[in-house]
């Protein structure tokens, strides 16, 4: 809720600033295998994972 990170790292945009947009897509839809991080493609498209990590990146409105 806070994109600061627990489990997973941080989502906040200084944390994905550097990160190429495509291959965090793919981690949101494949996940990391060995790590609690879930694939979401049975649920999430491409151009919805993508609409994601451009979200993330620049920041949510409240914050
Ligand atoms: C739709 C919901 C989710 C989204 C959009 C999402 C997004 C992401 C992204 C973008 C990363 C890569 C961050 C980076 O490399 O800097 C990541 C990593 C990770 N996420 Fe998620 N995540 C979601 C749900 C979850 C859930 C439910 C869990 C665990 C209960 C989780 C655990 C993790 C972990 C442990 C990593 C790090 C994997 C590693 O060691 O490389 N995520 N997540």
């Amino acid at each position: 809720m806070t994109l600061k990170g627990g489990l997973g790292p941080s989502l906040l945009p200084e944390s994905l600033r550097d990160q190429n947009e495509t291959v965090l897509a793919r981690i949101i839809r494949d996940g990391v295998l060995g790590t609690p991080m879930p694939p979401w493609a049975f649920e999430i498209s491409e151009p919805e994972a993508l609409w994601l990590v451009r979200n993330l990146k620049d920041g949510l409105d409240d914050q």
